[in-house]
């Protein structure tokens, strides 16, 4: 008997194995929400766990595209601890048993729940390529890289943007030296201008102090409005500055729009390592390639001699890259005057162009637009 095209799917599903939990993805119940068309088109969502394979959501769209019949798949995505906090599967078979799965809805069934839709990833053509600047801990600098990387961008001639998406403590005003609301004509967003850099940020919308404890959607609402109602005009390269970790805003920037790149920032400890890894795997995840790694606060260049000294370790950068398999784009020097120039709104590539954090900078923006 010839199995339906939504038995084929299940079927196929069913030889996913996750190497987390030696179980495929169906009886983990970590797909969701399958829908199917009549012509093809196949849609779920997977619940990925932080210590999941990176590769398992590629591993998912390639066995359903090896089913026939099928035209064109898309998986989304969502992290599966925000899921199981928001609702717990009701029959929790214990692990091994043989749990028996309600049937799957298929075939041009509505998912069951009006949960949020994940929606399709646009692109805009007039961004360039978005550039997403992450990282796993905090106060490693992916802010400051953000801002030098995009004014040596535009002092080489590039079309740059800045979005700020660190929603819950924006600085990139600060940095950039300007803060005033954004005006708004004809029902767009107009950016401000810094350095020849556009930019936006929450810290333009928001009271300065006041709490951002918006969860996501609401993130996700901001972040689609920035991409899409901003009046970026034509860029070459939108740089993203992410808050720290794996979390909506992140997983929003991925589901909203085509994310060329991302570049994580490290500094040299075993520990930021460890985070910045889980950071960048999201990305893979996803889909988005790692761009490479910037490690900051590298080394500390003594005045007198001008060797370089190290005081916080070693090595994390290129274990991280070298972990990812990409590149170790720079090592940035811990240098007072960048922790000035972000107080003052003056990028160090600006104020102090010839020091070595700005020249690792300005080298690390060349091999970004070689990219
Ligand atoms: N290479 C450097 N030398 C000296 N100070 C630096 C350097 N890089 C960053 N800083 C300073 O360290 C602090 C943290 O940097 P930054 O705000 O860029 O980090 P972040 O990763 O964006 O932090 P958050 O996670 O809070 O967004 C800032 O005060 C910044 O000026
Ligand atoms: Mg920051």
């Amino acid at each position: 008997m010839p199995a339906s095209f939504s038995e084929r799917i299940e079927e196929a599903l069913s030889k996913v194995i996750n190497t987390r939990t030696r179980s495929d993805v169906l009886s983990a119940s970590q797909v969701r929400d399958i829908a199917t068309s009549t012509e093809g088109r196949v849609r779920l969502t997977l619940l990925l766990a932080a210590d999941d394979d990176a590769t398992l959501a590629r591993d998912v769209r390639q066995a359903i595209e090896r089913v026939e019949g099928v035209t064109d798949v898309r998986v989304d995505v969502k992290d599966a601890s925000e899921i199981s906090r928001q609702a717990a599967p009701s029959s929790g078979a214990p692990a091994g048993a043989a749990p028996k799965r309600a049937p799957l809805p298929m075939m041009d069934q509505k998912p069951e729940a009006p949960r949020v839709a994940a929606p399709t990833p646009i692109l805009y053509p007039n961004l360039g390529k978005v550039i997403a600047v992450s990282s796993g801990k905090g106060g490693v600098g992916k802010s400051t890289v953000t801002v030098n990387l995009a004014v040596a961008l535009a002092q080489a001639g590039k079309r740059v943007g800045i979005m700020d998406a660190d929603i819950y403590g924006p600085n990139i005003p600060r940095m950039m030296g300007v803060n005033a609301p954004p005006p708004v004509v004809d029902e767009k967003i107009q950016p401000l201008e810094a350095f020849g850099v556009k930019l936006i940020s929450l810290g333009f919308l928001i009271e300065r102090d006041q709490p951002a404890i918006w969860r996501g959607p609401i993130v996700m609402k901001i972040i689609t409005q920035f991409l899409r109602d901003v009046d970026w005009g034509q860029l070459d390269y939108l740089l993203v500055d992410m808050p720290p970790g794996t979390g909506d805003a992140q997983l929003s920037l991925v589901q909203a729009t085509q994310v060329s790149g991302a570049i994580i920032v490290t500094t040299p400890q075993e520990v930021a390592v460890g985070d910045a890894l889980r950071g960048a795997k999201m990305f893979e995840r996803v889909g988005v390639p790692v761009i490479g790694v910037v490690e900051n606060m590298s080394y500390f260049e003594s005045p007198e001699t001008g060797k370089p000294i190290a005081i916080f370790g070693t090595g994390g950068g290129r274990r991280l890259a070298d972990e990812l398999g990409v590149a170790l784009l720079g090592e940035v020097p811990l240098y007072p005057p960048v922790l000035e120039g972000g107080d003052t709104g003056q990028p160090i590539v600006v104020s102090d162009a010839k020091s070595s954090a700005a020249r690792k900078l300005i080298e690390i923006a060349g091999k970004l637009a070689a990219f």
